[in-house]
């Protein structure tokens, strides 16, 4: 399969240009910007092989390295926090791509220079674009597919977001696309298959930015179009089956997207009789929860599910705590204990395999082989338990998931047969509604915000946005919140003195930013009826209008 290599430098962006180059066919992984490439580069050396645009040998290497991307950067080139690439992709051959930050950084690395801009670009930019015979390409592969005729441009809106420019072109650099500022938009080197971008073509925004990927992927680094989600499931069957053979497999699903995709995946590869699945009611999950959860699973199959009820063993835990860190703290012990001793009592032998629903982009840092700034969303399943670590030394882990996107694993869901339900779920934090209660958690509490929470729920699937989709499809993630005061108010003549209900529904890339998901407010004003009419004990909703940051998504 062939395989590029993208160099993380920081930008938030850097995943994004990951998901694009998967989407067009080609499998991508990410590193950290100053890894040892020593291991990568050495197994992508082969004949000389990957002269842009030159003949294309046949192999058949495993993951074949084809071309490296290097990121963009919330840092300068010329500050010490920018980190350097390894030497050797300036003299392995490899066809390279800078994008922002990674063209500044080619350009300084070969003996250019880059300074301040005295104005920041950011968003929508006009780039013109020159290909032919005055500017020294011709005959070369270029960026944006077909391109203008020779001699001739084209212009087109980029997306922009820098705070420095290429000042002097490094020897042999240049310059075949400039932005309506002036500065140096699209390098590309003379002979060397190098080129740079100073605009996103990742984002949706950037006009001829798939395209300009695909010429990259295609035209010059002369992909194949080898990834394809059935293919990359008939490998990881295959893999699982040898691995396992035919010991037990534990998954401890939470009745997220995550873990009911691998328990899809590990049913179907795997002799269903060989995997145990283990899920842990704690009392703070949503309504209705553990019911879904169990209809989902046994729809796949699964033939040994463990339901752990432990309600009473959180609650009293939780009694008397209203500090969020200390009820974090001891939900996560708790839930550490809990299953250790669940898994014993299971009386599996010592051999069997412990299954994560672990993402590409919950893996961090070099060993693991994550760029170091990729987010981490860890379910507290899986941080830091000595259940995983011990498991995870004797090489008894399975992540099945490793390589994969969230959209991705919602998409090899649908391939698995997985509840569309299940697959469309919002995501739902470890401590579950504990985080949800501020203050005090107590079973009354609990009852409450979960009769609110599965109103608010069900009204977003009833309702439909102009497009005709339901709000709960086009909202990131919504709940409710259950505030620790009381406010007055009045029903049926009667003085009432309810609790306070927040609202929040944010839209979202990854759950790393939020945006406060734009209502309509007659929508806003139903729901809030629908609620106060049915949930007696609450008195008043609001609805959260802060974005993250500076608020998180959760409010403890
Ligand atoms: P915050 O509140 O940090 O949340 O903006 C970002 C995303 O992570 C979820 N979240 C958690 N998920 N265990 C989890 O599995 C946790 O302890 C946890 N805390 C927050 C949150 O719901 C949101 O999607």
């Amino acid at each position: 399969m062939d395989k590029i290599l993208i160099l993380d430098y920081g930008s938030q962006t850097t995943q994004l240009i990951g998901r694009r180059i998967r989407e067009l066919g080609v499998y991508t992984e990410i590193l950290p910007g100053d890894a040892d490439l020593g291991e990568a580069l050495a197994a992508a050396a082969v004949r000389g092989s990957n002269t842009a645009g030159g003949p294309r040998p046949e192999d058949r290497t495993e993951n074949r390295l084809r071309g490296i991307i290097l990121s963009g950067s919330p840092e300068s080139v010329y500050t010490p926090e920018g980190a350097v690439p390894d030497p050797r992709i300036y003299s392995c051959g490899l066809p390279l791509l800078g994008i922002c930050y990674g063209l500044q950084r080619m350009n300084v690395d070969n003996g250019g220079t880059v300074e301040p801009l005295p104005k920041r670009e950011y968003g929508g930019v006009k780039i013109t674009v020159r290909t032919g015979r005055r500017n020294g390409s011709e005959g070369r592969p270029g960026l944006s597919g077909k391109g203008p005729a020779p001699g001739r441009s084209e212009t087109f809106t980029a997306w922009m977001s820098h705070g420095d420019t290429l000042t002097t072109l490094a020897p042999g650099f240049l310059e075949t696309g400039t932005s309506e500022t002036g500065y140096p938009a699209v390098v590309v080197h003379r002979e060397k298959p190098w080129y740079g971008l100073q605009f996103h073509p990742e984002v949706t925004h950037c006009e001829r930015g798939m395209e300009i990927l695909s010429s990259f992927v295609f035209g010059i680094c002369r992909c194949k179009k080898s990834w394809s989600m059935k293919a990359y499931m008939k490998t990881v069957r295959a893999e699982l089956a040898a691995r396992v053979k035919d010991a037990p497999v534990l998954l401890l699903v939470s009745g997220g997207v995550d873990s009911t995709v691998a328990a899809a995946l590990l049913l179907t590869a795997l002799d269903p009789d060989q995997v145990h699945l283990m899920y842990m009611d704690t009392g703070l999950m949503r309504k209705d929860e553990t019911l879904q959860v169990k209809a989902a699973l046994e729809k796949l199959d699964a033939r040994h599910l463990h339901i752990v009820l432990c309600e009473e063993e959180f609650l009293s835990a939780l009694a008397g705590l209203s500090d969020p860190e200390a009820k974090r703290k001891t939900i996560g012990d708790l839930f550490i204990t809990l299953q250790e001793r669940e898994v014993a009592r299971l009386g599996l032998p010592e051999t069997y395999f412990l299954a994560q629903g672990t993402l590409y982009t919950d893996m961090i840092e070099s060993g693991r082989g994550v760029g170091k700034k990729a987010h981490v969303i860890k379910s507290h399943h899986n941080v830091g338990s000595p259940l995983v670590e011990a498991k995870r030394q004797e090489g008894l882990i399975i992540e099945p998931l490793d390589k994969l996107y969230k959209d991705e694993v919602r998409f090899l869901g649908k391939l698995l047969k997985v509840d569309k339900e299940a697959l469309r779920r919002h995501p739902f934090p470890g401590p579950g509604l504990a985080v949800r209660i501020l203050g005090e958690v107590t079973k009354e509490k609990c009852g409450i915000l979960r009769e609110a929470d599965a109103i608010f729920i069900r009204e977003l699937r009833r309702r439909k946005n102009s497009a005709g989709n339901s709000l709960y499809d086009e909202i990131w993630q919504a709940f409710a919140v259950l505030l620790p005061i009381r406010s007055v108010g009045v029903a049926g003549d009667v003085r009432k003195y309810g609790w306070v209900l927040a609202l929040r529904a944010i839209t979202s890339a990854d759950g790393m930013t939020a945006g406060v998901y734009p209502f309509p407010s007659q929508d806003l004003i139903e729901i809030s009826t629908v609620i106060t009419n049915t949930v007696k004990e609450i008195g008043r909703v609001t609805y959260d209008i802060s974005s993250k940051p500076p608020a998180t998504i959760e409010w403890e």
